[in-house]
Order: structure tokens, then C-alpha cells, then sequence
């Protein structure tokens, strides 16, 4: 069973350890939490930074009661916010997570926030979130004006909202 709710200072501990993992390869994250991490003095500092970025919201997706995984929607501006998601559990991808917990935050991006876009940048070798995008019915509208190699993915709200419809009737 896969949720998300919103990140806390208590998550701090949990995601020290998930992201201490050497097996953990976030090389094609643009926001990479491996990196920023090391900009503080400790994950609870890292944490209590991203709980203050005004224009951002982090959630801590929990698979069977337990963090796995940060996914948020960042730089909301003008109806419109990036998606961005790491499954930082090695042992537990490819089972469905990121595609629920995409599912579930787009969900809250077009009813809690009244967003009318979402949009993410996935580098073209990243098959797997570019499964997840695809599994979610994002588009891809076009290529990262800042590189060639990562294409760009958005959701609107009517899209998603008669995605939704067309699976109620089916
Ligand atoms: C990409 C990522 C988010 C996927 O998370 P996940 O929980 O494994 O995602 P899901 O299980 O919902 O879906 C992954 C899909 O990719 C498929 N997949 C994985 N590797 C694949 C490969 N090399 N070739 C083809 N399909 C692949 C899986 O089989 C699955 O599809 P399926 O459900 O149809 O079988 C995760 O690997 C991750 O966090 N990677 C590092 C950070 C990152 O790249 N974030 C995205 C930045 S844009």
C-alpha cells in the first residue's frame, strides 16, 4: 500500500538513512536530494530548508507504513508546478510505487492546489520515470530548454480529470 502525506522535520532521521545507501543512484535528478543533502550540517537542517521554500510542497511517500521515497511539486508559479520524485529504496523498486504516488500527487496538485498544469524534465536514458510519466498519461510536449538529452512531460487539468472519468466508466 502506497500513500503520501506531507514531509515533517520528524522524517528527518528516516531519510538520513535512506540516503546514506550507496546503492542509491540518483545521477539523473536535476533536484538531487543526495547532493543537496550535503550542503547542510544535518539532514534535519536539510529537512527544515525544504519545509521553508515558500513556492514548493515535499511529500514522504510510505509504502507499508515505512518512507521509501520524497516526492514533490516545486517553483509553483502561474497554475503550473515541476514535478519531482525519487524511490529511495533500491530493494523496492519496480513494484508500482512511483506510479501511485505520481498518481496520487497529481491528484492533489489539481483538487487541493487547483493547479491547472503539472510538468517534469526525465532524462531520455531514464526509462523507468519515463514509464512512471507514461503509466500516468503525461505527455511529452518537447525537449528541456537546457539540454537535448531530457525531455519534458506535462499534465493538465482537464487531461487528468478525463482520465479520470474514462477509468470510472471502464
Ligand atoms: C525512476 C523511479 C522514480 C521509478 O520508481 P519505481 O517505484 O520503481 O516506479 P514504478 O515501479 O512505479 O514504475 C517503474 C516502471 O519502469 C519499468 N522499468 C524499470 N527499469 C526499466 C528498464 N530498464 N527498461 C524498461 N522498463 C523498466 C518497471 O518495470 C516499471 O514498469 P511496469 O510497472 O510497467 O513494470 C526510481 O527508479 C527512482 O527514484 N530513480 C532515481 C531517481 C529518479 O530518476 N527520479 C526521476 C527523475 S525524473
Amino acid at each position: 500500500m502506497t500513500s503520501i502525506r506531507e514531509l515533517a522535520i520528524d522524517d528527518a532521521a528516516a531519510l538520513g538513512k535512506l540516503l546514506d545507501n550507496n546503492e542509491l543512484d540518483l545521477g539523473y535528478m536535476t533536484h538531487n536530494p543526495k547532493n543537496d543533502v550535503m550542503r547542510f550540517a544535518s539532514v534535519e537542517d536539510y529537512v527544515s530548508s525544504l519545509l521553508e521554500v515558500e513556492d514548493a510542497r515535499f511529500f514522504a511517500i510510505e509504502h507499508c507504513d515505512s518512507l521509501v521515497g520524497v516526492i514533490s511539486l516545486l517553483s509553483i508559479a502561474n497554475g503550473a508546478a515541476e514535478l519531482s520524485y525519487c524511490n529511495l529504496s533500491p530493494t523496492l523498486t519496480n513494484k508500482g510505487i512511483m506510479t501511485q504516488a505520481v498518481r496520487l500527487i497529481t491528484d492533489y496538485a489539481f483538487s487541493t492546489t487547483q493547479l491547472d498544469m503539472v510538468y517534469c524534465y526525465i532524462n531520455n536514458k531514464n526509462i523507468a520515470s519515463i514509464k512512471v510519466a507514461a503509466k500516468n498519461k503525461f505527455a511529452l510536449v518537447g525537449r528541456s530548454i537546457k539540454s537535448n538529452d531530457v525531455s519534458r512531460y506535462e499534465m493538465t487539468r482537464t487531461g487528468w480529470n478525463r482520465k479520470k472519468a474514462k477509468e470510472l466508466r471502464s
